[in-house]
């Protein structure tokens, strides 16, 4: 998905910080510890003239046992300040990060099929998975950053300043000509890395197209192409980062030689008022120190605004996810459907993929009664399952309307709808979940002895208690042992068992062999009874059953009537037919 807009808009802006000032209270305290840390920074600096003066220069023993009590101290707020803002920023990250997950996947779950079609899968995982990170980066190290380093900042330029005022106002003319460069290098790194975040996001996707695909890349012998269009990717991500590092690695020696220009003017400037004896070694020291230790926080600081914009970028790819308008599937108060029979009817519909777009189906009419079996048959891409697609809605018409028992399903309760209507799809979708679970998605409360007897009618029951651990093995650990046959029963034991009064068989028995499909038909038999069924089938064989046969060409009702009817017309199921008996033959 492009990013629409890379910054983010005010309004985001405003989301990303409601959701932060949510937590204000451990906003705050997080706060807290900072300014401890910071002042125990600023305390170091400043710790450092007592022990040259009172210790070293006036040999005070009072002083050389107050001022090391005196710095356990100081280090020992410096660490709890620094554990607790770390610790409640993080939590704040953290928390941020779940919340954006959840939010994310259920919108995408929630979002039509025609969304999840349109985007990468690979694309759609790293919104999930890297993105929230990078934001989480954003809100608690730049937080932290801004907050600690900033008051890190305040206390050292008031040791500073403490110090020698004549001495700071002389340095601060120097020292910005050493902390310029820290700005030009940030831009530069910037660059680089936005760079190799979209070409790590390509990576994702790649790695995944050709994990998913690597059958097809070892029977087509792709796999030279597909190293090589690897090595490509990594080729490049090597240049941007070794780009990054670059820039990352000169920034700090050219950084430390200018600020050593600065401080060998420090030494020359404040060496010659302690010679002068206009100051003390110790004031001296303390301020070098103080502005030596400046250095870190002043870095960090400048980094902020890149942690910033690589943050801003990912939350604008997460927000165009959470942001995408989902149509309103269901209107204000909606019908509930009940009935065991129910009539359906496709009125005058049409269909189109994308907006605007060519017609998928034209016109479709079918009225189908209670407990019809109305078989579609017709070249592939004929529109088949796009329109038994419309019926749970899986998509909507663009023309005309799909009733059932009279009612379009428009005004239906999305979730009554999809109760009654049971679907084999065409290609068999397992989840990496136990046998019994993938059988009970047909019905989550389903007992145990239900569920065997729906894998004993789908005739997967013999098969099933050859796995290892029978019912209770997970899909996962059988590998790709699981023949498309068998994951077709699968499916099929699922279908019986929801028990819906509307059935679509959308190829269900495609993989079976004829003995096992014979079988397995007459399983299907039975479920049909009673039930309105939409079946598709290549194969002529599995609609003997049907009370009426449609064929649908290039998306429109060409052919309809029984098997004889047809045949007797000469048309084109009569040409799909002899060409079925003649491979027969072969
Ligand atoms: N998600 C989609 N987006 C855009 N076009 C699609 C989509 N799915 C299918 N189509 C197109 O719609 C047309 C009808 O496809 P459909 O899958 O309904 O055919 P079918 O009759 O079921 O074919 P088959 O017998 O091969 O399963 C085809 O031209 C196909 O390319
Ligand atoms: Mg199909």
């Amino acid at each position: 998905m492009k990013t629409k807009n890379p910054k983010l808009s005010s309004v985001r802006q405003k989301k990303i910080l409601s959701f932060v000032f949510v937590y204000w209270k451990r906003l705050a305290l997080a706060s807290l510890c900072m300014i401890v840390t910071a002042g125990a920074n600023g305390a170091m600096a400043f710790l450092v003239k007592p022990v040259m003066d009172d210790i070293f220069i006036s040999k005070n023993r009072e002083m050389l046992l107050l001022i090391p009590g005196a710095a356990v101290l100081v280090f020992f707020l410096k660490g709890m300040g620094s554990y607790g803002s770390e610790y409640l920023m993080n939590h704040i990250g953290e928390t941020m990060i779940r919340f954006f997950r959840d939010s994310l996947y259920e919108k995408i779950t929630d979002l039509p099929i025609s969304f999840i079609h349109k985007e990468k899968t690979g694309v759609l995982m790293s919104r999930i998975t890297n993105d929230v990170n990078i934001v989480k980066g954003m809100v608690s190290t730049a937080v932290i950053n801004v907050f600690r380093d900033f008051f890190t900042v305040i206390a050292f330029l008031f040791v500073i300043f403490y110090r020698d005022w004549k001495l700071a106002l002389g340095a601060f003319i120097v020292l910005p000509l050493a902390f310029y460069p820290i700005v030009l290098f940030g831009r530069r790194v910037r660059k680089f890395s936005t760079g190799s975040q979209e070409t790590m996001a390509d990576l994702n996707s790649f790695l995944h197209e050709t994990f998913t695909g690597s059958k097809i890349i070892k029977i087509f012998n792709l796999e030279a192409l597909e190293k090589y269009r690897f090595k490509e990717k990594t080729k490049q991500l090597f240049r941007l980062e070794m780009k990054k590092i670059t820039a990352n690695a000169l920034s700090s020696p050219i950084m430390e030689f200018l600020g050593g220009l600065g401080i060998a003017f420090i030494i020359w400037f404040g060496g010659m008022r302690v010679i002068n004896g206009t100051s003390t070694p110790g004031t001296f020291f303390s301020f070098l120190t103080a502005v030596m230790m400046l250095y870190d926080p002043v870095k960090k600081l400048s980094r902020l605004n890149n942690t910033i914009q690589e943050g801003a970028a990912a939350a604008a790819r997460i927000f165009d996810v959470l942001e995408e308008e989902s149509p309103i599937l269901e209107k204000e108060n909606p019908e509930m459907l009940s009935g065991k029979a129910l009539d359906v009817e496709f009125d005058h519909v049409s269909f189109s993929y994308t907006e605007g777009g060519p017609e998928t189906l034209t016109d479709i009419r079918i009225k189908a009664a209670p407990g019809e079996v109305i078989a579609l048959v017709g070249m592939s891409g004929g529109g088949k399952t796009s329109l038994v697609n419309l019926l749970p809605r899986l998509y909507d018409v663009t023309k005309g309307a799909v009733r059932i028992a009279g009612k379009d399903v428009k005004d239906l309760s999305v979730k009554s709808l999809r109760d009654h209507i049971s679907i084999v799809t065409q290609e068999p979708i397992l989840f990496n979940e136990s046998v019994r679970d993938n059988i009970c998605y047909g019905k989550m409360e389903a007992m145990d002895g239900e569920i065997e007897e729906a894998a004993r009618a789908a005739y997967a029951y013999d098969f099933i208690q050859g796995f290892p651990k029978g019912f209770d093995t997970v899909i996962g650990e059988l590998g790709s042992r699981l023949s498309g046959g068998e994951k077709q029963r699968i499916c099929i034991a699922r279908a019986l068992l929801k028990d819906a009064p509307i059935l679509i068989l959308d190829e269900a028995t495609s993989a079976l062999d004829s003995q096992a499909e014979r079988v397995v038909q007459k399983a299907l038999e039975n479920l049909m009874k009673g039930r309105t069924t939409f079946v598709i089938a290549h194969r002529l064989s599995t609609i003997d059953y049907a009370s009426r046969i449609i064929l649908l060409k290039e998306g429109s009702i060409k052919e309809q009537g029984t098997h004889e009817d047809l045949m007797a017309l000469k048309g084109e199921y009569y040409k799909l037919q002899t060409l079925q008996s003649v491979k027969g033959l072969e």
